[in-house]
């Protein structure tokens, strides 16, 4: 497919101050578009000035929420040059979530290429400060005018650019996290493994409560026996009990984090043993109690690795790890880090190269 290409005649002034950038408040110049009509398939690849969409106001994503969206990153290397982290993972993980809201699949290398032309053109948007990176937001969405419920005909595919920092504000510094037991956010044969909106949306009015209690996020429960521990907000959860590394098993409810991957097999190539599985509050507390718990982080590519230095579970607060950083989640941090801002030579074959 052929990616046509028009370039702003009104660039914006680049944030000159790294450490004031936060996570997804600046865009750059340009976004991909590229549009869906039935019968006529994806067609129109173009990149264009950053500027706000117009869409009728009966557009079904506006009511209906189907959507589908992505998010990954590119990092500035010490010599210079640009590069993204698997990639290929965000966009294969793109048309799970588009076959699951029956969204027309994208052409998974067609989208990595526009995405590489893009960052080329924005490339002095890919900020040089330590823990920065260019943040890469692309979604899907619904766009015929209409009001019956059904899948839509038409649709946009957009990819948007934003130079940020840690998404936490503390960056490494461990989080107070409490177990979720009024709302749930996904269920199995729901949406829960698909990145869309609604997931969000479902999740808002829990991370609204926790920020009133001083805690930046909740730790999310099976919906259906309301026991199993299931993900974090924005991350998936690893928990280090009795030197073995545990994770809830992916059944359909949590997002199938490519950093949680990532995170497995490298604590694989290491030599630890990873246990997916289901995950329940009592094994916490027992494991607390018994005083086997040792570890407790959370994985993303925001967040990055993100340790927990404290759970509410029921009305009882546990520290972990003495509310420090443990030393297997600073390890993988260090180690992620360093392969993503190319600090070190990619020995899994995950890093793709912008040239
Ligand atoms: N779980 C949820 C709900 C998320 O939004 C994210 C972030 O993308 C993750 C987990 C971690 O996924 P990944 O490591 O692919 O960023
Ligand atoms: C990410 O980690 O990329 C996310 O999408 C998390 C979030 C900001 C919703």
């Amino acid at each position: 497919m052929e990616l046509s290409i028009n370039l702003t005649t009104q660039p914006k002034e680049i944030p000159a101050d790294e450490s004031k950038l936060g996570f997804g408040n600046v865009f750059t110049d340009h976004m991909f578009v590229m549009n869906y009509d039935e019968g006529k398939g994806w067609h129109d690849a173009r990149i264009v000035p950053y500027a706000p969409i117009a869409l009728d106001p009966a557009a079904m994503v506006l009511h209906y929420g189907q959507e589908v969206f992505e998010g990954l990153k590119a990092y500035r290397t010490a010599d210079g040059s640009i590069q993204l982290f698997r990639p290929q993972e965000n966009f294969k993980r793109l048309n799970k979530s588009n076959e699951r809201l029956c969204i027309p699949a994208i052409d998974e290398e067609f989208a990595l290429h526009a995405l590489k032309e893009l960052i080329k053109i924005e490339e002095k948007w890919v900020p040089h400060s330590k823990d920065t990176s260019l943040y890469i937001r692309p979604f899907i969405i619904a766009t015929d005018a209409h009001l019956g419920v059904r899948p839509a005909s038409s649709y946009l595919f957009i990819i948007i650019l934003s130079p940020s920092g840690s998404y936490y504000a503390g960056g490494l510094a461990p989080v107070k996290i409490y177990i979720e037991e009024n709302y749930v956010r996904a269920v199995k044969g729901g949406m829960g493994f698909a990145k869309t909106g609604g997931n969000y949306a479902a999740s808002l009015k829990s991370q609204d409560e926790a920020k009133h209690q001083d805690y930046s996020q909740v730790l999310w429960l099976d919906g259906v026996h309301r026991k199993y521990i299931e993900e974090v907000g924005a991350m998936n959860v690893f928990f280090k009990i009795a030197g073995e590394v545990v994770t809830p098993a992916l059944e359909g409810s949590i997002l199938p984090g490519i950093t949680r991957k990532s995170v497995i097999e490298m604590l694989q190539s290491w030599g630890e043993k990873v246990t997916e599985k289901r995950i329940s509050v009592d094994d916490l507390v027992k494991a607390f109690e018994d005083g086997t718990f040792e570890e407790a982080f959370g994985s993303g590519t925001a967040a990055v690795i993100s340790p927990i230095g404290m759970l509410k579970v029921g009305g009882k607060e546990y520290t972990i790890n003495n509310g420090q950083i443990g030393a297997m989640s600073q390890k993988l941090y260090d180690e992620l880090t360093d392969l993503q801002w190319g600090r070190k030579p990619d020995s899994f074959g995950w890093i793709e190269k912008i040239d």
